[in-house]
């Protein structure tokens, strides 16, 4: 995929804007995690705790001492050493039975001589229950090599409690390392938040920017294409933002161009072929007269008396007078569109002039439709609201008459029985004063919708094809545009666009 130059720019926008909010917050939340967990659990605690541990050490060692000395204060008593050496048994019980009411920890005393002989044994049953107490057995050597078993009693309490001292740290000691391990889980689990976070944000920009960046390259390139000179480009305009909106623009400004262009291009048509008809209509007029002359001459001066070649002579001039009557008319049309004048453009109200332009005019005359058929009507589609224009109204009544001649021309040649319609309807849209004028003829085909303005076009036998150049021309010359279409009645709407003052 690549990417054009707006679009990492974007991109890089995201992922900076996305990095700064997203990493600080990783930074400040992790900050919070390690705070809020450190208050349960952190290092003092522990060291506090393991020193508890170390009391508890400390006491054992002194239970440790304590037995010692009483085994030892036992087994080096003078006075066992005294019964054993007299070898008085009963000396030697009485005191070891003594030793277990001197010692409240003594729990078990046994002597054995060196043969392995038990000399003499005394036991506290209560001291010795393992359950209640911790039992420690002490030997010492006896003076006559034999052996001293001193067994010592101690209450389990402490010990357990130690355990449950040690268990309890063990447990915190493991804590402790785990808030580290917590830590570092959120921190992964919110990195990963974040990296999907910008992932998603990339991909959304993406495709946003992707829609206004495919967008204005279509826009360069109509504009390169309009660079080299083509006109006819029309980006599409969907849509209601701002490219959109430069699209529209950018659309009427080459319309503009291409108007314009079009307009310079077909009056300096018209200007060439105004001056040919010029030349034509001059060259045809002169000799006229001395035919027309000649042959009048010829007809009246022959006094022969030959029925057919007067019969032939009659003919020629009939024939030589209708013919020089319709060049003359030609020369006459000629050199009327030859000298069309420039528009002197007056303030008017449209639909005043359209309505007072076409009130008198009959439309069986100018069908030339037989008394017994019907004439087709004029149907006037006015708009009653006042729309100032700039015109020139008798030039522009020529073009209007023109238009409905053509469209009369259309109706009755498509319907020899008669009947037909010719519409004329005026309009506003915004600055633009609209004349249609339409008809139910047959129409023009699509691709002579161009070609009908151009001077001598003509589908007619008796046509000059100069009636809608004029009528272009003179619709240019009030800085307006003409188009022909399809009508909706079916024939032909020719759609004249004029200037106007828009209506508040
Ligand atoms: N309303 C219409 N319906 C159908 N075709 C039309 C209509 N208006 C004009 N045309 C066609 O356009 C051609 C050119 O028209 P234009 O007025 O320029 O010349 P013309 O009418 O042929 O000759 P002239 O105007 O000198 O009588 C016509 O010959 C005709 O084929
Ligand atoms: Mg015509």
């Amino acid at each position: 995929m690549r990417l054009s130059r707006f679009e990492r720019r974007i991109l890089g926008a995201i992922v900076a804007v996305a990095v700064v909010t997203l990493g600080g917050a990783l930074w400040f939340g992790q900050g919070a995690v390690s705070e809020a967990y450190g208050v349960g659990v952190n290092q003092r605690v522990l060291d506090q705790l393991q020193d508890s541990l170390g009391i508890y050490q400390r006491h054992f060692e002194a239970l440790r001492d304590d037995a010692e000395r009483t085994a030892d204060a036992v087994a080096y008593d003078r006075r066992a050493y005294v019964a054993m050496e007299a070898d008085d048994g009963a000396g030697l019980h009485a005191f070891v039975e003594g030793s277990l009411t001197r010692y409240p920890n003594v729990a078990r005393v046994v002597v054995t001589s060196a043969d392995g002989d038990e000399l003499a044994r005394a036991e506290r049953p209560d001291r010795l229950d393992a359950e209640r107490n911790r039992l420690l057995t002490l030997e010492r050597p006896a003076a006559d090599g034999g052996t001293w078993q001193v067994t010592l009693a101690t209450p389990w309490e402490p010990f357990r409690a130690h355990q449950r001292a040690s268990d309890l740290v063990e447990v915190y000691a493991q804590l402790v390392d785990g808030a580290t391990y917590v830590s570092s889980f959120y921190t992964g689990v919110y990195i990963a938040f974040l990296l999907s976070v910008i992932i998603v944000a990339l991909a959304v920009g993406i495709i946003v920017s992707r829609r206004v960046t495919r967008r204005v390259a279509v826009l360069a390139a109509a504009t390169e294409r309009v660079g080299r000179g083509d006109l006819t480009v029309e980006v599409p305009s969907d849509g209601k933002d701002e490219i959109a909106e430069l699209t529209r623009a950018f659309n009427s400004m080459v319309r503009d161009i291409r108007n314009s262009r079009d307009r310079i291009e077909y009056l300096q048509r018209i200007g060439a072929w105004q001056e040919f008809a010029r030349r034509l209509a001059h060259e045809i007029k002169n000799p006229l007269t001395p035919i027309q002359l000649a042959v009048q001459q010829v007809h009246r001066t022959y006094k022969g008396d030959d029925a057919r070649y007067q019969r032939t002579v009659d003919d020629a001039a009939a024939i030589v007078e209708e013919e020089v009557a319709t060049l003359r008319r030609l020369v006459g049309e000629f050199h009327e569109f030859a000298r069309l004048p420039v528009a002197a453009l007056e303030e008017a109200d449209l639909s005043e002039f359209v309505t007072r332009s076409l009130r008198g005019v009959d439309l069986r005359a100018l069908s030339n439709a037989e008394e017994d058929v019907p004439a087709p009507a004029l149907v006037l589609e006015v708009d009653e609201r006042p729309t100032t224009v700039q015109i020139d109204a008798q030039m522009l009544r020529r073009a209007l008459d023109n238009l409905v001649r053509n469209a009369v021309h259309a109706v009755t040649a498509a319907a020899p029985e008669g009947g037909g319609r010719v519409i004329v309807a005026t309009r506003a849209e915004g600055s633009t004063a609209i004349v249609e004028v339409r008809d139910d003829g047959p129409g023009i085909d699509a691709e002579d919708r161009e070609r009908v303005f151009d001077p001598y076009f003509t589908t007619k036998s008796e046509g000059t094809g100069l009636g809608l150049a004029i009528v272009k021309k003179v619709v240019l010359e009030h800085d307006g545009s003409i188009e022909c279409v399809a009508a909706p009645e079916g024939g032909a709407c020719f759609r004249i666009r004029l200037p106007a003052q828009e209506v508040a």
